[in-house]
């Protein structure tokens, strides 16, 4: 198992369409898809830059993942996603080496990827991300 390159860094935000502004008017980047992922309770929002991008999530409900981290956090960087060349094959080698899991097997992401989470106690703190295409 090995990343190709860091695919996005996901992004709480209390305001999507404020932050969209800012990404786009302050730093320059365009954004290219808005979309709602009913099954995370979030509407997230897209950016390229170079290989990587800039996900945005906006909570549709305080009682989802976004939703209670920005309740106990505050907004910010949320977690960090690498691609990989399978998603499974990944989960399953980290597994191995004694890193605890969210998921147990890949499933259906924002931009029809699929993906995968590691737990942030596993990983010195950041919510890590495996994700393919
Ligand atoms: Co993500």
């Amino acid at each position: 198992m090995k990343p190709t390159h860091i695919e996005h860094i996901g992004i709480a935000v209390e305001d999507l369409d404020a932050a969209i502004r800012y990404y786009e008017e302050v730093i320059g980047l365009e954004c290219y898809a808005i979309e709602e992922v009913k099954d995370q309770k979030v509407r997230t929002a897209f950016f390229r830059v170079g290989d990587t991008k800039i996900e945005l999530l906006e909570s549709t409900d305080p009682d989802g993942p976004i939703g209670k981290f920005i309740g106990k956090k505050g907004p910010g960087i949320h977690h960090l996603a690498f691609a990989v060349p399978d998603v499974n094959q990944a989960l399953k080698d980290v597994e191995e080496k004694g890193v605890r899991l969210i998921d147990q097997r890949g499933r259906l992401g924002a931009e029809g990827l699929e993906i995968g989470f590691l737990h942030p106690k596993s990983t010195f703190g950041v919510l890590t991300e495996f994700c393919s295409e």
